[in-house]
């Protein structure tokens, strides 16, 4: 799922971020460019970062390809 639509960053990437270190919405905005546009995805980019932390627990599983 798509969670900034004007950077095409989707939820698998900020929990990959998130793994690799990135803790807050400034880490995920340097290394992905989450809310660079129209800023929309701030609270969802933020929320997804956080259940990454908790681990996993937003409830929707990424799909394998
Ligand atoms: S949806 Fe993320 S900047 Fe627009």
């Amino acid at each position: 799922m798509y969670v900034c639509v004007c950077q095409a960053v989707t939820e698998r990437q900020i929990h990959q971020a998130a793994h690799q270190g990135a803790k807050t919405l400034k880490d995920l905005r340097s290394q992905l460019g989450v809310t660079m546009e129209c800023g929309r995805c701030a609270s969802c980019a933020k929320q997804c970062l956080r259940d990454a932390h908790e681990g996993c627990s937003t409830g929707i599983m990424p799909v394998a390809a």
